[in-house]
């Protein structure tokens, strides 16, 4: 069975429920967000996460703000404002990834079209079309993405890194997709997933999905990787992505530049899969992405255990830039991005 990470509740003036990630895999809890702090909290530390997932919380989240409007008993132009306002922070809550800020931009153009007099549920009805329309084209995206990348994954084992499944979307996922697409069609190979450090989303997120699926998973420490591949138990690397520039570059998870490098150290072609809505075409390379940097603790303190000494200082980038030139291919709801080049994107991203 696939899982849902989120989910709305009730009609316009109802909640967003996002299972909090930050306990898997030992709770499965069920957190409600009644007011945008508490989604904007979610999104910072993680409680949901995974580029599309956070784009479809971003838009839920702003159904949340016109239930604030209501609740206050806003009139028509203070609603408007605020829910203005509570898109600033939506958007800015983490800034690596970019479908955060488009979802919440689509989520404003749907009310732009409102007249002004439009009052608090009027927007609220509109956002929540709306949220739930990103939320049903992403499961319909991630569908899309399962198919083609199974027709281009060779035969043999495959490493992933971080969570790029159900728990990081709005359907069965993107890099992870692929991966169990191959696996229902029959195909039977061997699944490895990086732990990912700091945070474990292989371990604790990757792994904990495999196993309610089924599919039996090797979690490796990342920094196992170069080996692995070395005893050729590996015939490709699949990712995921949090943006993409118009060259091909792509931001994701730290550690999966160090992983694309393996790779192609060792003849292993590297994968990554991720929907339109992970490109950013204003941007000409990866250079220009912002990379978020995280709290020291994540690096000294993992898990609650005490890593390093308290005086130690922590570099913690939460993503890197893995180059075009090391991608095989990205895989698309449209088809397969190969070679990557600017005018193959534009081409697949245009059909
Ligand atoms: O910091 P996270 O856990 O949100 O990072 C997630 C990733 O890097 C994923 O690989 C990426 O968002 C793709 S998810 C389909």
């Amino acid at each position: 069975m696939i899982p849902i990470s989120l989910r709305w509740v009730g009609e316009a003036t109802g909640h967003l429920e996002l299972i909090d990630q930050t306990l898997l895999p030992a709770q499965f809890t069920w957190l409600t967000c009644r007011d945008v702090p508490t989604v904007v909290e979610a999104i910072k530390s993680l409680r949901v996460r995974g580029a599309p997932a956070i784009g479809i919380a971003g838009a839920y989240g702003m159904a949340v703000a016109a239930g604030e409007a209501i609740r206050g008993q806003m009139a028509a132009s203070h609603a408007r404002a605020h829910v203005l306002a509570r898109a600033e922070e939506l958007a800015t809550a983490r800034p690596t990834a970019v479908n955060l800020r488009w979802a919440v931009e689509r989520c404003l153009r749907a009310i732009d079209g409102l007249p002004a007099e439009a009052d608090a549920p009027a927007l609220a009805e509109a956002l929540l079309t709306e949220a739930r329309a990103i939320h049903d084209e992403d499961r319909r995206l991630c569908e899309a993405i399962g198919r083609h990348g199974a027709s281009v994954l060779p035969e043999g084992g495959v490493l992933t890194h971080c969570n790029t499944g159900a728990l990081a979307t709005g359907g069965a996922g993107t890099a992870l997709a692929v991966i169990t697409a191959a696996w229902d069609s029959g195909r039977r190979f061997e699944v490895f997933a990086d732990e990912t450090r700091p945070l474990f989303q292989g371990a604790r997120l990757t792994a904990w999905e495999l196993v309610q699926r089924g599919i039996p998973v090797t979690v490796l420490c990342d920094s196992a990787a170069a080996h692995l591949l070395k005893t050729g138990r590996v015939a490709a690397c699949i990712v995921g992505a949090d943006r993409i520039t118009a060259n091909g570059d792509t931001a994701n998870k730290i550690g999966t530049y160090g992983l694309a490098l393996l790779a192609e150290a060792h003849g292993v072609p590297f994968f990554v899969a991720a929907p339109s809505s992970t490109f950013d075409l204003s941007l000409e390379t990866g250079a220009e992405i912002p990379i978020e940097e995280r709290a020291a603790a994540e690096v000294l303190r993992p898990l609650g255990a005490v890593a390093a000494p308290e005086a130690a200082k922590a570099f913690n980038p939460a993503f890197d830039v893995t180059p075009a030139r090391l991608i095989r291919g990205i895989i698309t709801e449209n088809g397969v991005v190969s070679p990557v080049t600017r005018e193959r994107i534009r081409e697949v991203l245009s059909t």
